[in-house]
């Protein structure tokens, strides 16, 4: 099997400091993984060298068997639309429908006229896909609705139908819980790895969680300050290991206070 992502010594840099440093890391096509560590310790930054949004200043990245480096500009924006990115915030439009936010997640390979066009007046066969996508992700009834009257839990629901609608080969989701209850957050995080089965994408997600990551996801990658520290099925991490990268965390917190 290919991988969905291929990185050696992958270093992306913010002046001096190294927010990934000298990374090496596979995810096999299929695969879910989590990566956990502390607030700081590079997830985001490798997320988005993963979908091709920071260009790394050293080493090597290839995605879906691309090599990304001296990519031209148009082979890069179609592979992106191979990747679908739940963003910490989900960068949705709140004054849009929700239909509207999902028509979105095909934006980048529909290309700006179409899209415009797709948003004034979507197309029959887009509004019954999506109506199938919301009703798989539990929110069907709110297709017409103004994003803005969600919930916190349902407008994830959106962001989700998003990435799926965009039929994407990996989805990176970028912390996509932060922002809600452990019982939202418990449910968000077990639909992303149930439809990652269904569908055959690669999941890579970010969560703070640590219990919600060992419980769902067969593969952890825990980072501290840009490196990799462990990486591994959750049972065989042992609880030290584990605790350790809880611990830092608690530090790297009250630092942030
Ligand atoms: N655009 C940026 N400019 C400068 N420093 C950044 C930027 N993005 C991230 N960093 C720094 O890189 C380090 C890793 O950040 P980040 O990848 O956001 O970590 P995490 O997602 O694990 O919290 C942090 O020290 C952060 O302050
Ligand atoms: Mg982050």
């Amino acid at each position: 099997m290919s991988n969905a992502f291929e990185i050696t010594g992958a270093t992306v840099r913010f002046g001096s400091l190294a927010a990934v440093d000298s990374v090496d890391l596979s995810v096999a096509e299929g695969e879910q993984v989590a990566f956990i560590g502390p607030s700081g310790s590079g997830k985001t930054t490798l997320i988005r060298a993963l979908n091709c949004t920071n260009q790394v200043n050293e080493g090597a990245v290839s995605v879906l068997s691309e090599e990304i480096t001296g990519l031209g500009a148009r082979r890069l924006q179609k592979l992106r639309t191979r990747i679908a990115t739940i963003p910490q915030h989900l960068g949705l439009v709140e004054n849009l429908s929700v239909l509207q936010n999902v028509i979105l997640g095909k934006g980048g390979a529909r290309g700006t006229l179409r899209s415009v066009r797709d948003l004034l007046f979507p197309s029959r066969s887009d509004i019954e896909q999506i109506h199938g996508i919301l009703d798989r992700v539990g929110i069907e009834e709110k297709l017409f609705e103004r994003t803005s009257r969600l919930s916190g839990g349902q407008q994830q629901r959106v962001a989700i139908a998003r990435a799926l609608f965009q039929e994407p080969d990996v989805i990176l989701a970028d912390e996509p819980v932060s922002a809600v209850d452990p019982a939202r957050a418990h449910d968000t995080v077990k639909l992303l790895t149930e439809l990652s089965r269904e569908h055959g994408f690669t999941l890579c997600m970010s969560l703070h969680h640590i219990d919600l990551a060992r419980k769902f996801f067969p593969r952890l990658v825990g980072m501290r300050s840009g490196v990799i520290v462990l990486d591994g099925n959750p049972d065989d991490l042992s609880a030290d290991e584990l605790d350790k990268l809880y611990q830092l965390s608690d530090e790297e917190m009250m630092q942030d206070a």
